[in-house]
This record gives C-alpha cells, sequence and structure tokens, in this order.
C-alpha cells in the first residue's frame, strides 16, 4: 500500500518537473543572436561596458565579474546563472532582481528568451566570441 503510494507520488513529482522543462520553449542560437542586438547598447560577450561581459556567465555567480561595478541587490542575489535563472531574470530584470541597476524592461516572448539564452549558451561558453 504505501509504496503503490510512493510509486504514485514519485510518477506525479516526475510529470509535474517534466512539464515545467517541457514549458519552456527550445531555442534557436542564430535567432538567438540577432535578439542579443537588444543587449548590445549596454553589454559586450568580452568586456564590460554599461553592462557586464557575457563570456564565462554560465555556472558564474550573479555579480562574479571581478572589477564591475554591480548593485548591491545584484551582488547580494545569490543567483547562480544556469539557463532557468537567466529566463527569469530576463524575463523581468527590475522584478527578478529589485534594485538591480539594469534598467531593461526584459524579454517579454518566452521564444525569444530561448533563442537567447540558446545564443548565450552557445556563444559565451569555449567558443572563438570568447576566445
Ligand atoms: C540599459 C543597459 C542594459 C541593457 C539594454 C541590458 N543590460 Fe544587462 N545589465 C546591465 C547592467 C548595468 C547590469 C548590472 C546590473 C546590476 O549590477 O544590478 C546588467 C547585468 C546583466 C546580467 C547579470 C550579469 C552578471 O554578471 O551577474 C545579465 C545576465 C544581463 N545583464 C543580461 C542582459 C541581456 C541578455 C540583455 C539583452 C536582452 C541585457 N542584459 C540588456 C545593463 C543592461
Amino acid at each position: 500500500m504505501t509504496s503503490r503510494f510512493l510509486a504514485a507520488l514519485f510518477t506525479t513529482v516526475v510529470a509535474f518537473t517534466g512539464t515545467t522543462a517541457a514549458s519552456r520553449p527550445q531555442g534557436d542560437a542564430a535567432r538567438g543572436a540577432q535578439i542579443y542586438e537588444r543587449c548590445i547598447a549596454c553589454h559586450a560577450l568580452k568586456r564590460n561596458r554599461t553592462g557586464p561581459k557575457h563570456c564565462g556567465i554560465f555556472g558564474r555567480r550573479a555579480g562574479g565579474v571581478a572589477g564591475f561595478d554591480y548593485s548591491d541587490a545584484m551582488a547580494a542575489s545569490g543567483t547562480v546563472w544556469d539557463s532557468e535563472s537567466l529566463d527569469r531574470f530576463l524575463e523581468a530584470p527590475m522584478d527578478a532582481v529589485p534594485g538591480t541597476s539594469m534598467g531593461y524592461d526584459g524579454v517579454k516572448v518566452p521564444q525569444d528568451r530561448a533563442d537567447l539564452i540558446a545564443y548565450l549558451q552557445s556563444a559565451t561558453a569555449d567558443s572563438p566570441l570568447c576566445r
């Protein structure tokens, strides 16, 4: 009886987790490169500008680029950047990290965010764009 209950619970948890992951669309990095045009007013991949550089961002702590003057809010956010935390932040930066100095309203269309994140993933890891 108990084990059947646990099995049912486990199935529910797996189904729920699956749904969450599936609710984020697949990203197209080539299209994401075009979405990134919205960011280059303030950001560059390889160097700090108004915003911090993006090279190496996956797995990095928010506020983690040495020498960049972050807001206290970003520095204290405790976020580590991955596709999920980027999706949350980029949808509504000022809601996700209240007090952030990133004065940008966000990328509202889920597909646009998925494409942008796919681009960031391919461009900021070990790619020629970041060497
Ligand atoms: C108006 C300027 C501006 C625009 C446009 C902008 N950003 Fe930013 N961004 C900033 C600033 C400034 C910070 C530092 C925020 C802080 O310290 O609170 C930042 C921080 C970030 C961070 C956190 C980086 C870290 O090292 O922790 C990410 C990720 C980010 N921006 C991504 C983007 C993306 C992707 C876009 C385009 C969709 C974008 N930003 C558009 C200015 C901007």
